[in-house]
């Protein structure tokens, strides 16, 4: 059984929905009903700050609380769908936090994360001002699946703004319908 966990990376208000939920939302309106779908707002979650133990400690002990049910949604997902708009040409920080929590993750002894990460596959729905300032935050993003061997699938982009702006960039939206199953509307 398919099982996506959308990582929705807006700041916008508790409430207020943004483009790059608009978006996602569309390309998962036609996910058949077996196919299971969690969708996980990180600034909503209390991820604690990363620290770099790497050449200390060297391992990490399991996370608790709110990065525990991170990892374990992470673990579950056969599909990692990252909802995300661009921040100064870049990821925004509640999912660079997580991003940075993957490095933990590989070291929590026994969890073999990186194993656990191959073969998962990696989608991004983006949404900001300008398609082509968006490509250093989409190659980040494809570049981290390629390190975890993730199979990483071509973006789907639109135009965002202010809320609802998104609705616009009819291109987009029509590829969002068929952007889980390879197909444009
Ligand atoms: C802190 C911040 C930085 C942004 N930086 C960029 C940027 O570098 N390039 C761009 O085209 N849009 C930028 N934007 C605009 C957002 O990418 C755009 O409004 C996007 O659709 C917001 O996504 P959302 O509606 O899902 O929250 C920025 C917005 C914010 C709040």
């Amino acid at each position: 059984m398919r099982k996506f966990l959308f990582l929705n990376a807006s700041t916008r208000e508790p409430g207020h929905i943004g483009n790059s939920e608009t978006l996602a939302r569309r390309a998962a309106a036609p996910l058949s009903a077996d196919t299971k779908q969690t969708w996980v707002k990180l600034a909503d979650l209390e991820l604690p700050p990363f620290v770099d133990l790497r050449h200390t400690a060297g391992t990490y002990p399991m996370p608790m609380a709110d990065a525990k049910s991170l990892l374990d949604a992470t673990l579950a997902a056969t599909d990692l769908v990252f909802v995300s708009p661009v921040y100064w040409f870049s990821i925004p920080s509640p999912l660079k936090t997580y991003l940075d929590h993957w490095s933990a993750w590989l070291r929590v002894p026994g969890l073999e994360f990186k194993e656990a990460m191959a073969g998962k596959r990696l989608w991004v729905i983006a949404t900001s001002g300008n398609r082509e300032k968006a490509q250093p935050m989409l190659d980040s993003y494809r570049l981290c699946a390629e390190f975890l061997g993730m199979q990483w699938q071509e973006p789907l982009w639109g135009k965002g703004g202010a809320p609802d702006t998104v609705l616009a960039d009819g291109e987009a939206m029509a590829a969002a319908a068929g952007y889980f199953s390879g197909q444009s509307a």
